[in-house]
C-alpha cells in the first residue's frame, strides 16, 4: 500500500513539473481550452510566423542576386537578415507548438529582381513591419496576455527597429542614386553576428549582454560571408 501511494505521489509530482514547464500554468489545461483562451494570440503568431518565413525566403534570394551582381556586402547583409527572420519565425513556432497549433512548414520560394529593386522592396517591407505590423501585433496581444508571445513579438519588433536609420537612407537615395548607395555599402566594414534568441544583428558581439533580449553575449552566432 505504501509503495502504491509513493508511486501515485511521484506521478503527481511529475505531472505538476510538466504543467509548470508550460508558460500557461494556471490556465485551463486541455488543448481545446488553450485554443479558446489564446485565439487571438494563435492567429497573430501564425501570421507573424508566415510573414517571417516569407521574409527569410525573400532575403535568401536577394542575397543570391546581390552576389551575382557583385555586391558582396549587400549579399552578406541580406544573408544576415534572412537568418534573423528565421530566428523570429522559429520563436513563434515554438510557442505555437506549445499551444498545440500545427504550422504549414512548407518552404516559400521568392524570385528576386535586380538589387536596386530588391533594396527598395526590402525597405518597404521592413518599414511596414516597424511602423504598422509589429505595433499592431503587440497591441492586439495585450488582451490575452500570453507573456512568451508578447515577449517574442517585442524582440522581433525591436530587432527590426535596429535598422531604421539605414533603411531610411536606403529608401531615400536608392531610386536616384543607386550606384552611390551600393558603393557606400560595399566600402563598409562588415562582420555580422546574430543573437540566436531574439534575432538582433550586430557588427560586433556586445560586451556582455544582448541589447534587445538581455541574454549573455554567448547567444550571438557569427554569420559567415555567402
Ligand atoms: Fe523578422
Ligand atoms: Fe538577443
Amino acid at each position: 500500500m505504501s509503495h502504491y501511494m509513493g508511486r501515485r505521489q511521484a506521478l503527481a509530482i511529475i505531472g505538476m513539473a510538466g504543467l509548470a514547464a508550460l508558460d500557461v500554468f494556471a490556465k485551463p489545461l486541455s488543448y481545446e481550452s488553450l485554443e479558446n483562451d489564446f485565439k487571438t494570440t494563435i492567429r497573430i503568431l501564425t501570421e507573424a510566423y508566415n510573414l517571417e518565413m516569407e521574409a527569410n525566403a525573400m532575403y535568401v534570394s536577394f542575397s543570391e542576386r546581390a552576389k551575382e551582381e557583385n555586391y558582396p556586402n549587400i549579399a552578406y547583409s541580406y544573408k544576415t537578415f534572412a537568418i534573423s527572420e528565421k530566428i523570429h519565425a522559429n520563436s513563434f513556432a515554438v510557442i505555437l507548438e506549445k499551444l498545440n497549433c500545427a504550422l504549414d512548414t512548407g518552404t516559400s520560394i521568392f524570385k528576386a529582381n535586380t538589387t536596386k529593386k530588391n533594396l527598395l522592396t526590402s525597405v518597404r517591407h521592413e518599414m511596414k513591419k516597424i511602423n504598422e505590423i509589429y505595433p499592431g501585433y503587440l497591441e492586439a496581444l495585450k488582451a490575452e496576455g500570453h507573456k512568451d508571445a508578447i515577449m517574442s513579438c517585442r524582440y522581433a519588433y525591436l530587432s527590426h527597429k535596429q535598422h531604421t536609420a539605414d533603411l531610411e537612407l536606403v529608401g531615400k537615395y536608392t531610386e536616384n542614386f543607386f550606384l552611390i548607395v551600393a558603393a557606400t555599402a560595399e566600402a563598409r566594414w562588415l562582420n555580422y553576428h546574430v543573437c540566436s534568441l531574439c534575432g538582433s544583428t550586430s557588427k560586433r558581439i556586445p560586451p556582455a549582454f544582448c541589447q534587445i533580449c538581455g541574454k549573455p553575449k554567448e547567444t550571438y552566432i557569427h554569420v559567415s560571408r555567402p
